[in-house]
């Protein structure tokens, strides 16, 4: 595949709640950008006409951004197509090839169940619509290792891996990108930045609301499944990895992958599960559901850098605040000099991801007075998000540019599958905490990093 840019969108899942709450306000800011110029065609099974698209993917945009622009509305609309029908018809298939025209290399971005990866993929094929296209498949991608080879076959009978773009829409984020880029531009921070100076990585996302009308997806998934397998071990990795040799997408791809494949595969020692208290009476949830809605798992990375240092990654629904961030957590000095300090209270980089975009380096100074008592402080870096490109709109406008940097490679899919297989589907009921409250606390007393969590404030 090339690097020439896709000439058409064809978004399948058009009229659904990811394209109306994302996908159409991504659209909308590429077009005021003058980024998105290409037709897009919407793909889904509701009976609907193009005036109801538009007004759909209006209503979206207006509910995620506020207000719209009606000339830059205009534009998008009359990039919009419509084609209604059954995945599972040829029928189907056979309007989208002739709403594609003289298009030659379609982007198809599947923002669709997973269950329908297949049947979409070869209506493609089937009907020569996936000729010279690129794939965009949105997650979860598989719910474990067997599901996630067997997708990634099914995949490659159709497309070859570089015309692929499996999205987290995490690695979108403004943050992330920002992470990865302080840590590779900046020379103090090697010379610490393992075994011997760090103690320990600690990872929070905390989500202050429920699964707010997703019970029936959310039931089926987890909290491990949903964004630790995913979102959170990718931060990791990015914390974790080596510096990547070169440039391209491969090149950053493969340090990841080094790290994947040193992650020790979980035990259930290194889990602590929890589920909301009333979590059972969300709509789609089944009676007695074991799901977790809370998370903490402890990960080794076994490399030359990072032997014995844990990784935790903790994560919950209504938990006190929302908020994700990363805390790395450096070892005390090797004594006392002056007063002394309490464990914990030492010096740590924290990230914070969500909701806004920070690093901080957390420092002892002298505290003003006469005696040689010291006093936490952080020096912040806080960005306002003035500028931010938000995720969606940062990934499809990458996948139309055949750029697989922010994406996940086959071999990266299944092995995190790999990582936490033996940590799923466990059906033992899980510890209920209380709404707003950090995960169950009994289960969680001594579970954690040396000297304990820190907690993202708002
Ligand atoms: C999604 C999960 O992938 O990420 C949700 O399915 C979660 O459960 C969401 O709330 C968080 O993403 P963001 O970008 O809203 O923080």
């Amino acid at each position: 595949m090339s690097q020439e840019r896709s000439d058409t969108l064809v978004l399948f899942g058009a009229t659904g709640d990811l394209a109306h709450k994302k996908i159409f306000p991504a659209l909308y800011a590429m077009v005021a950008k003058g980024t998105l110029n290409e037709p897009v065609i919407g793909v889904a099974f509701d009976p609907w006409d193009l005036a109801k698209l538009q007004a759909r993917a209006r209503d979206g945009i207006v509910n995620a951004i506020g207000s719209i622009d009606d000339k830059i509305f205009a534009r998008l609309a009359s990039l919009l197509r419509y084609v209604s029908g059954d995945y599972r018809a040829p029928a189907t298939f056979e309007k989208l090839k002739a709403a594609l025209g003289s298009a030659e290399r379609p982007l198809h971005y599947l923002a669709v169940p997973p269950a329908m990866f297949e049947v979409v993929v070869q209506g493609l094929e089937q009907s020569g619509a996936a000729q010279g296209a690129r794939l965009m498949v949105e997650k979860p991608f598989g719910h474990d290792l067997q599901s996630a080879r067997w997708l990634n076959r099914v995949l490659h009978l159709v497309f070859d891996e570089k015309s692929i773009f499996r999205i987290d829409h995490y690695l979108g984020k403004e943050a992330i990108q920002n992470l990865l880029y302080f840590r590779f531009a900046n020379s103090f921070l090697e010379p610490i930045w393992n075994r011997n100076y760090v103690e320990s990585v600690q990872i929070t996302m905390a989500e202050d609301f429920g699964v707010e009308g997703r019970g029936r997806f959310y039931d089926e998934v987890g909290c491990i499944r949903d964004v630790i397998e995913n979102h959170l071990l990718n931060i990791l990795l990015l914390l974790a990895m080596e510096p990547p040799v070169g440039r391209s997408a491969d090149d950053l791809i493969d340090e990841k992958v080094q790290v994947l494949r040193a992650i020790r595969t979980l035990t259930r020692d290194d889990v602590v599960r929890g589920q909301f208290d009333g979590y059972l009476n969300e709509p789609g949830v089944a009676p007695n559901s074991p799901v977790e809605t809370f998370a903490a798992v402890r990960f080794f990375v076994d490399t030359w850098r990072w032997q014995d240092v844990p990784f935790f990654i903790r994560a919950g629904k209504s938990l006190p605040v929302h908020a994700t961030e990363v805390i790395v957590r450096l070892k005390r000095p090797p004594l006392d000099v002056f007063d002394p300090i309490k464990p914990g209270d030492c010096n740590h980089v924290r990230f914070r991801i969500d909701p806004q975009v920070a690093i901080s380096i957390g420092a002892r100074r002298k505290a003003p007075g006469d005696d040689m008592v010291g006093e936490q402080v952080e020096l912040t870096a806080l960005d306002d998000s003035k500028g931010d490109m938000p995720p969606y709109e940062r990934l499809i406008g990458d996948a139309m540019n055949g750029n697989g940097q922010l994406f996940t490679r086959q071999d990266a899919s299944e092995l995190a599958w790999r990582i936490v297989g033996p940590v799923l589907g466990d059906t033992t009921p899980p510890p209920i905490y209380a709404p707003k409250t950090w995960g169950p606390a009994e289960a969680m007393a001594g579970f954690g990093p040396p000297n304990g969590w820190i907690n993202p404030a708002t």
